[in-house]
């Protein structure tokens, strides 16, 4: 694993280094955000000028191959915008985004399309995500099957297997459809179909965020399993995700006003350790 260094606020670079080897051997940063602002247009009055909302304010953060960012912050700070200007899902008004060396901040077309098989967005709400109609096998094969991985869905039945069993599913229910499942179990297939796409960069937006406890422990060791050696970044509305990931950076109305390791944070008395108050008290 590598380090995730992150600009502060006011400028300072700060890096954590890690002794291991990344996989690659390459030591550059797999993801490098500079200064990137985003703005949405807003509806205004016709002959008004344009509004804009100010969504992302210079935000500046690297991250490592093999590295997990945890990416926390009050309803509204900012974090789900981070994860699609990555994605170039989101208009960037200034600032790059550059992954694996290159810079993707106005790449287009057929470019663009390539580079969006290469990183893997799992979405906030998992009950959208899974086609009633597809089995367990059908849907989580599909994205092999799309990526030209395998010819027919059951051809991939042993991987999905496993996977299943990786997330703790039952192995049985591979030729089940959606609706036999639980919520939890649900975001469970959800998350393994987009491991399985063996994308470089995994972006997991509030993974946790709807499940009960119990659903949520269960969540959080997939992706322990899942994530092993992978570079992602993890978008934590409890902080239970933040806690594990490599660095943690708090964002506060489109800005990044604290970062570094949990363990640092909560020893501080700052951002990150007020937001974890207002998280347990179920306030946030
Ligand atoms: N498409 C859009 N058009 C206009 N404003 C937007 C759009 N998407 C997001 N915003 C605004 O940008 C800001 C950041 O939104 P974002 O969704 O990134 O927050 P978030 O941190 O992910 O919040 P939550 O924890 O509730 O998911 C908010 O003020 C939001 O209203
Ligand atoms: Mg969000």
């Amino acid at each position: 694993m590598k380090g995730v260094s992150v600009m502060s606020p006011v400028g300072a670079p700060s890096t954590t280094s890690r002794s291991e080897p990344n996989d690659g051997g390459d030591s550059s940063p797999l993801l490098e955000v500079e200064h990137l602002s985003v703005r949405f247009p807003v509806k205004s009055g016709l002959g008004r000028p344009k509004k804009f909302v100010h969504a992302l304010d210079d935000i500046t953060l690297h991250v490592g191959r093999g590295e997990t960012l945890g990416l926390v912050g009050e309803s509204g700070s900012g974090k789900t915008t981070l994860g699609r200007a990555v994605l170039r899902r989101a208009p960037i008004a200034s600032g790059t985004v550059r992954f694996d060396g290159q810079d993707i901040t106005h790449l287009e077309g057929e470019s663009m399309r390539q580079l969006r098989r290469r990183m893997q967005l799992v979405f906030q709400d998992p009950y959208a995500s899974l086609n009633p109609r597809m089995t367990i096998l059908e849907l989580v094969a599909e994205p092999l099957v799309v990526h030209g991985m395998a010819r027919k869905p059951e051809d991939a039945r042993h991987q999905v297997a496993d996977l299943l069993e990786r997330c703790g599913l039952p192995t049985d229910a591979i030729d089940r459809y959606p609706h036999a499942f639980s919520g939890g179990q649900r975001q469970r297939l959800a998350l393994s179909r987009a491991f399985l796409k063996d994308a470089p960069l995994l972006l997991l937006d509030e993974a946790t965020a709807h499940l009960d406890a119990e659903n949520a422990r269960l969540i959080r060791d997939a992706i322990a399993r899942l994530t092993a050696g992978r570079t992602v970044v993890s978008i934590a509305h409890r902080l239970e995700l933040a806690a594990s990931a490599d660095q943690v950076i708090v964002l506060e109305q489109g800005r990044v006003v604290e970062m570094g390791a949990h363990a640092d944070l909560m020893a501080r008395d700052g951002h990150y350790r007020r937001l974890a108050a207002s998280f347990a008290r179920g306030a946030a």
